[in-house]
């Protein structure tokens, strides 16, 4: 027996117990037991973190959609697989069954092979949260396209760096989206962004807001038309179980966005596995995940973890302020939502309302609550706990990764005792460590250091799309023979672990990771600007938000700086997205810098955040007498 359903405390510690003694034996029994294979695997893990090269269920065949819709025919053929919840509450929402599930995605498989896609074609898929996302991610996994989702609020710029870093034969869009009472015009953002992109040979459109759009002839075509005359069969491809199943970008502290690619098998496992657990998930349950597909959340805990477990999901279109802040809320009684996940940034803005908007609706249907994306303050906790799950659903705290592709640290809800600030237990499977200044294991327990892992889990992602030297540079070369997440964590006295954030040069504004780098070359290409460099700062509601230090040109000085911030702030929206604007930008005549060259974040991240008390030694400075004067304009 695989133990698929961890239900107390005793029997977590004794599975875990086995998974880390024998992960052969216990991910073979998971994925032997609970999936559909074409073709068992020859062998369950083999593994060098030095190369890196991982692979798991090698010799294996399959195709993820048939372990997410076709099995479920029989049972759940008319049990709702996804609800479409629209921005504007007065539209109608949308359940698709099963079986509908099941005809939309054949019939758009079709249209993609009609197209001219072919297994292991990347396809770029830049949509709003509308059922056609999820269905056009499964019609790639079908027919074994590879698929990269773009977030529809990354600007042209940064989808036309994704389309070419991964060569895109196609693009699927919409004519636009809406975002509360906003729309937006995502086909102009195509056009724009496919300028540059010679590879991309033809677009389809869903017809979405019904604006008024330009087609370019022999390029693009409204998608239903196609649909419609498609048919509703379509045998899926069988893939091995290493096969690239999708691209997801994510933003690195320097150069351009790393594409991560997962594969087939382990990824399908290991995300049915944690969502299961993770969630509770019982078989008439509702489950509402409000991020976005574009986000590994949305990949994992929206599409692929709960449609392999049979399982109803809801996709939500619209914001969580539109038309109040109370629409999250309304969704949960409206649909009698089970399982709820969401970001802190999401609950922080939501406990700044009155309690009125959350007291209105009837919420009795919950029965365990998610965060994720970010470490979740005591105070957004103990709202969440005391006002959405009235001191009687759980908290599950999931720390993970784009990287990750699943849940690596996380209370099991009605298993794990929760701590608030503490993503707790290592999920099954997963072997963390945290790691000293100089490079050695910490062992013990009451302990801070690097968050490594030591051991492959079956999710993780296989290499960085088209540049696998720095796949190994990035995450295995800081320690030998382990993986490096990035982040920092300290272990307390009964080994629950607290994250407490990067300790590179990612910032975590509302959830989203933004590299420094790519901000920072935004801004350079402002005409006035000499130079610049980004912190973040501590902001109410977005966890963090961004701090400009910018340096002029000497033509720049005599313009007025609020136009210039204007400027500025518009650049990085054209050339990454609205998500990475700076809160506060402070000009400056200098930054501090090293011999070397390398500007000192640390001391600037201090004065960001007010925190010029002990600035540690800066005598080691080139420029020393710039701190002073950085620390009198502070903003
Ligand atoms: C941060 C999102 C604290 C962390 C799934 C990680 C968290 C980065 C948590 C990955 C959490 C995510 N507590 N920090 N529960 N969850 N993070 O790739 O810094 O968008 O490295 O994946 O978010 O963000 P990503």
């Amino acid at each position: 027996m695989s133990n698929y359903h961890i239900k107390h405390l005793e029997e977590y510690y004794q599975v875990y117990r086995k998974s880390v003694r024998e992960p052969e034996n216990f991910w073979e029994e998971v994925a032997e037991e609970h999936f559909m294979w074409r073709k068992k695997w020859n062998n369950v893990l083999s593994w060098d973190f030095s190369k890196p090269e991982i692979k798991w269920f090698e010799g294996a065949q399959l195709n993820v959609t048939e372990n997410c819709i076709d099995r479920h025919l029989v049972t759940r053929g008319d049990k709702t697989a996804i609800i479409f919840e629209p921005n504007d509450p007065k539209e109608n929402s949308e359940h698709i069954t099963y079986k509908q599930l099941h005809e939309r995605v054949c019939k758009f498989a079709n249209v993609l092979k009609n197209e001219g896609i072919k297994k292991g074609d990347r396809v770029c898929i830049y949509l709003p949260m509308i059922p056609e996302l999820a269905i056009s991610v499964l019609a790639c996994a079908r027919i074994g396209a590879i698929h990269s989702v773009v977030f529809a609020g990354f600007s042209s710029t940064a989808l036309s760096t994704r389309i070419n870093d991964s060569d895109c034969k196609i693009v699927i869009t919409s004519d636009g989206s809406y975002r509360g009472a906003k729309t937006i015009d995502l086909k102009t953002i195509v056009d724009e962004a496919l300028e540059s992109c010679d590879g991309v040979k033809s677009v389809l459109v869903v017809k979405r807001i019904n604006s008024d759009i330009q087609m370019k002839d022999g390029r693009d075509k409204w998608l239903q038309p196609l649909l419609d005359n498609a048919s509703a069969d379509y045998e899926a491809e069988i893939m091995n179980a290493e096969d690239p199943l999708f691209i997801l970008y994510t933003s690195g502290s320097t150069g351009k966005p790393k594409g991560m690619v997962h594969t087939t098998a382990g990824y399908m496992v290991y995300t049915a596995y944690t969502f299961k657990n993770v969630f509770q998930y019982k078989e008439d349950d509702v489950y509402w995940c409000t991020a976005d597909i574009g986000w590994i959340t949305g990949h994992s805990y929206i599409v692929y973890g709960p449609l392999a477990n049979g399982a109803t999901t809801v996709m939500f279109e619209g914001v969580p302020s539109y038309p109040d802040f109370g629409r999250f809320w309304e969704i949960v009684e409206k649909h009698k939502v089970n399982q709820f996940y969401t970001a802190p940034t999401a609950i922080r803005a939501l406990a700044k309302q009155g309690l009125e908007l959350v007291e209105k609706y009837d919420l009795s249907s919950l029965k365990v609550l998610g965060s994720v994306g970010e470490p979740i303050n005591e105070e957004a906790w103990h709202w969440y706990n005391d006002n959405i799950g009235k001191k009687n659903s759980p908290i599950v705290d999931t720390w993970w990764q784009t990287e990750t592709g699943g849940i690596m640290i996380t209370p099991i809800p009605f298993v794990t005792p929760t701590k608030h600030t503490y993503a707790t237990l290592p999920f099954i499977g997963i072997q963390p460590t945290l790691m000293d200044e100089n490079r050695n294991e910490l062992k013990g327990n009451q302990v801070d250091g690097g968050l490594c892992i030591k051991f492959p889990w079956p999710s993780m992602a296989r290499t960085i799309w088209g540049n696998h030297q720095r796949y190994k540079d990035t995450y295995f070369s800081t320690y030998e023979n382990k993986y490096f997440t990035g982040d920092g964590a300290l272990r307390d006295e009964v080994g629950y672990y607290r994250i407490t954030g990067r300790v590179d040069d990612v910032i975590i504004v509302s959830g989203h990771n933004l590299g420094t780098a790519p901000i920072e070359d935004a801004i350079n290409e402002h005409p006035a600007v000499a130079e610049s460099a980004i912190v973040g700062f501590p902001h109410e509601v977005k966890g963090n938000a961004l701090y400009g230090y910018v340096i002029l040109k000497d033509t720049g000085e005599s313009r007025n700086h609020n136009n210039l911030r204007k400027e500025i702030n518009q650049i990085i929206t054209e050339h990454i997205g609205p998500i990475a604007k700076l809160d506060k930008i402070q000009f400056t005549k200098g930054l501090p810098k090293t011999r070397s060259g390398k500007i000192m974040r640390r001391i600037l991240r201090k004065i960001a955040c007010k925190d010029t008390s002990n600035l540690g030694d800066t005598s080691t400075l080139l420029n020393p007498e710039v701190v002073q004067d950085i620390i009198e304009n502070v903003l």
